[in-house]
């Protein structure tokens, strides 16, 4: 089975069973825009749940969750730079009107590799080339940059411009100071937030892989810039597998296997809280059901990073039909976003860092005769204090002290020396001010799901067998009379109300041969069926199915709903 057909027989299932479909179909669809069915929401929900247990429950002893709204105000994303770098290449057609992402037009038209390109480069590329459209063969425009946020306005008036968020991060990082201050004012402190973000792609074409509206779930993970220590790094077991920006460059696609402190000692990664979180990713899509194999981490280059980062890796995953793709980003932000707010709104973003024991800082500060100056330079003399005050304290002082005359010469006045002196100072200091640094794991919701799915597909005599990790599947068990018959329909009923009461998504079926019914259940990954037979009827057992191994044992109807509990959970084996 090639990628495509495997790709296109899970877009078919996905529609067929509910799992997702492309948005407003039945007025022709819009590109970007996909509904979850019912089993793809259960999906999505599991895989946001483990997100959760592994971002922040297994790490709530220093990572909290918070929610803000989706429109933000111009301000924000202003200052987070947004409004002028969030870009990609546009080009129009001056005969029929239609609008391209011009690096991929390029890229197909003259397969070529364009990444990092300017617009200027891209222009003359189009133009010497003869690149024309792919649609009605017009001649192009320059190249522009498209921004991609989605605009609306706030409230009655039409110059009160927002914008849908295009990540979660701007909302954690405005809200950083409460969130610190409520969490007792410690460093590091990470701040998760999972919700719904828009970014207006200019033309996407990869179904659920490139979305205009999305669920994003990111850690914006706060730190010391003075203390880089990583206390968890042995939580990391097992390589690292790193794609290299300078490898990268040297044609290389081969990554290196390193562990976290070869990593960091190596200055493959530079910052250790990332390596902390890129083992967590790691283990986490291993959870889903991705082999280590089939992952990696790629170094961007310069050129290819967000405007905030300073080293960014893509964690990339192989499927069938797209090849690698990336399923999170994970930036070294510094204190750039922090540093951005304070400048825009003003306020003071720093937090105050406490010295283990209080500190003597000497310092110096300049003593001015005012009443020397007055007399000296009367009407002049507020100006000449100004010169004083507008000097730093260290030139001024070897300003006096290089000087061989009695006085010094400041903006073409002569001050006497007797008139300024320099003063040593000490004073004790608790602690100092300083911004917290900041790394970034960031993952997409409904791609993640395409990637379970991909990973799940199989097909076994002829059928397609959903192999989910049982962790995931969005519904657990399945409960069937094995033929018509009123009281195995009654028990098989009996045993469905119990086990959902039990908290589990159960069905109950019991239409068609029993061949089918499990093919049903196999094709979107229910992991365990449970079958009432005459048998019950003498002895009160069933029979619990294994949905990967098609084994069958029977089991006492009294045990189902323990034994169930235990198989999802991996402690019990159907053998
Ligand atoms: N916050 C990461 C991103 O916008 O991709």
């Amino acid at each position: 089975m090639s990628g495509f057909d495997k790709y296109e027989k899970i877009v078919e299932l996905a529609k067929r069973r509910g799992f997702f479909w492309p948005s407003y179909e039945i007025y022709g669809g819009v590109a970007g825009f996909y509904d979850l069915g019912p089993l793809g929401t259960l999906l999505k929900n599991r895989i946001v749940e483990k997100w959760r247990e592994w971002f922040v429950k297994r790490n709530q002893g220093f990572v909290v969750e918070i929610e803000t709204p989706i429109i933000m105000p111009y301000k924000v994303l202003e200052a987070s730079g947004h409004v002028e770098h969030f870009t990609d290449p546009i080009v129009e057609c001056l005969r029929c009107g239609r609008k391209f992402r011009a690096d991929q037009l390029v890229e197909e038209s003259l397969n070529v590799k364009v990444e990092g390109m300017g617009i200027d480069e891209l222009s003359r590329l189009i133009r010497d080339k003869g690149v024309k459209c792919p649609l009605c063969g017009g001649e192009l425009s320059d190249v522009k940059l498209f921004n991609l946020l989605f605009t609306t306005t706030i409230g009655p008036y039409s110059q009160d411009i927002g914008f849908l968020r295009p990540e979660a991060a701007q909302g954690i990082f405005t809200a950083f100071k409460r969130v610190y201050e409520a969490f007792r004012e410690r460093l590091p402190i990470g701040i998760a937030q999972i919700g719904r973000v828009a970014r207006n792609e200019i033309s996407p074409r990869q179904g659920i892989v490139r979305l205009r509206e999305f669920t994003i779930m990111e850690v914006e993970f706060f730190f010391d810039p003075e203390n880089l220590e990583c206390p968890l790094l042995d939580r990391c077991k097992g390589k690292l597998r790193i794609l290299r920006a300078e490898d990268r460059l040297k044609g290389s696609q081969e990554p290196v296997e390193v562990d976290v402190y070869e990593a960091l000692r190596e200055k493959i990664i530079k910052m250790p809280w990332t390596a902390y979180w890129m083992c967590i990713a790691r283990d986490f899509l291993i959870d889903l059901g991705v082999p280590e194999h089939d992952m990696m981490f790629e170094e961007k280059l310069p050129h290819e990073r967000a405007h905030y980062s300073a080293q960014t890796f893509d964690q990339l995953v192989r499927i069938s039909r797209w090849g690698w793709l990336e399923v999170s980003g994970h930036a070294y932000r510094t204190d750039y976003d922090l540093s951005r707010h304070m400048k825009y709104s003003g306020q003071d973003l720093r937090v105050f860092k406490r010295f283990e024991e209080p500190r003597v800082i000497k310092s110096y500060k300049v003593v001015v005769n005012k009443a020397l100056i007055g007399k000296l330079f009367k009407d002049k003399a507020t100006d000449v204090l100004n010169l004083i005050s507008s000097m730093d304290v260290n030139d001024l002082k070897s300003k006096i002290s290089s000087s061989s005359e009695e006085y010094i010469v400041l903006g073409g006045y002569s001050i006497p020396k007797s008139a300024v002196s320099i003063q040593e100072v000490t004073e004790k200091v608790s602690g100092k001010h300083i911004i917290p640094h900041v790394v970034e794991p960031s993952f997409g919701a409904e791609r993640l799901l395409l990637v379970v799915l991909d990973h799940a597909y199989s097909e076994e005599d002829g059928r397609v067998v959903l192999k989910l990790p049982r962790s995931l599947a969005p519904i657990q068990v399945a409960v069937y009379p094995l033929v018509n018959d009123t009281e195995l329909e009654a028990k098989a009923k009996e045993i469905y109300e119990e086990l959902v009461n039990g908290g589990f998504y159960v069905v109950y079926d019991d239409s068609g041969t029993i061949g089918r019914r499990y093919a049903r259940a196999d094709e979107i990954g229910i992991p365990v069926v449970v079958t009432v037979d005459h048998q019950t009827l003498v002895d009160s057992t069933v029979t619990l199915r294994d949905r990967d191994s098609r084994k069958q044992v029977r089991v006492r109807r009294d045990e189902v709903l323990k034994k169930i509990q235990e198989f999802l959970t991996g402690l019990y084996e159907i053998t």
